[in-house]
């Protein structure tokens, strides 16, 4: 039986209880994004650094961004205040903290070290603490947690080579690689050969693509990269033959809702196409991807959209259960994270 029969429109208090409390997987989230303004300042004051604003809320305001590039022109820069192995540690521990209050139980968080090893950071002084973190918060919190390495789109294939290369020694720590940075101009196409060594090298795949870009950007990642996920992805709507493809093979999307609307990628949240692509068959989950830029966790996420669009509670199920089924975990713990998902709508009482 559909969960809202009986109550179709559900109050906010039963709705909000129902989005943080339904077990989730967050497969789309930057450790660089989670620096919230506080934690920024506090880390900027520990390494000696000055920042362009006063105070926390002056940086929070500085949030508004017209597109992808002036957004990543401040996400760069914030990168500045990770400097010692602690930082990259209490970045990963206090985002993990807060996903698990948020009804996380799985996390996969991208980093970027080319940001870093570009300012003479060793590799080791970037992963380690960071592999620490996600240790120390699955024994605390009991949250499954991973990280995927990510290369940016604007650098060279060379550089992508590099990296990976540089990362090959904690290669039974890393869940996977993807890719992300300003994506117009820098189409999927470009790194053909990076892909097909990190598939060979057996790293699973995923890479940002018909965010900013077009959907032939989507169909280059699925055919030419044969990624295992798409980042975004909402592009391909302009391609009924791309969606038909995607739908039969069930390749993931993770839709950033807020990100988009932030980012102008659709013109208002109200107007964002996730209940399109749900009806349309696509395998779409939601998470947040920067979540202090873009003004939200993975529920403010759900909840916003529900707020903005009525999403209902059977379509944040779906979600929810989407997001199990496309992490980078065995079959078995997808099942299980999709029966918590089951189990959990069940006993729901609103
Ligand atoms: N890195 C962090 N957030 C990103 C986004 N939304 N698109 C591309 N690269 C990113
Ligand atoms: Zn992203």
């Amino acid at each position: 039986m559909p969960i809202e029969s009986g109550n179709p429109v559900p109050s906010l208090g039963n709705i909000a209880r129902f989005v943080r409390g339904i077990p989730k997987a967050e497969l789309h989230v930057h450790l660089e994004g989670c620096i919230e303004p506080e934690l920024m300042f506090a880390l900027a004051d520990r390494n000696g650094l000055t920042l362009r604003w006063p105070t926390p809320d002056s940086l929070r305001s500085a949030y508004d961004f017209p597109d992808l590039a002036s957004f990543l022109a401040l996400y760069f820069e914030g990168c500045r205040v990770l400097v010692q192995e602690r930082d990259f540690y209490d970045v990963t521990r206090s985002y993990l903290t807060r996903a698990h209050a948020d009804g996380v139980k799985r996390a996969e968080m991208f980093l970027g070290p080319q940001s870093f090893t570009d300012r003479g950071l060793p590799i080791g002084s970037i992963l380690n603490p960071i592999l620490a973190a996600i240790r120390d918060a699955e024994q605390a919190d009991s949250i499954s947690a991973a990280l995927l390495v990510s290369a940016h789109r604007h650098r060279s294939e060379d550089d992508a080579l590099y990296l990976l290369d540089s990362i090959m020694p904690w290669a039974t720590d890393i869940a996977g690689i993807g890719m992300g940075g300003a994506e117009l101009g820098n189409p999927p196409s470009k790194f053909a050969g990076f892909f097909r060594t990190c598939r060979e090298r057996g790293f699973r795949t995923t890479i940002h693509a018909g965010e900013e870009g077009p959907a032939s950007y989507v169909r280059e990642a699925l055919d030419l990269l044969r990624v295992d996920r798409i980042d975004h992805g909402n592009a391909c709507l302009d391609d009924p033959a791309l969606v038909r493809d995607l739908v039969a093979r069930r390749t993931p999307l993770t839709v950033c809702p807020l990100s988009n609307a932030r980012l102008h990628v659709v013109p208002s949240l109200s107007q964002h196409p996730l209940r399109r692509m749900l009806q349309a068959g696509l395998n779409v989950s939601v998470h947040s991807d920067d979540p202090p830029y873009f003004g939200g966790t993975v529920a403010d996420n759900l909840l916003d959209c529900h707020q903005a669009f009525g999403l209902t509670m059977d379509e944040i199920a779906t979600l929810a259960r989407n997001s199990f089924a496309s992490a980078f975990v065995t079959p078995s713990a997808a099942a299980h994270g999709i029966a918590a998902v089951d189990a959990f709508v069940a006993a729901f009482a609103p």
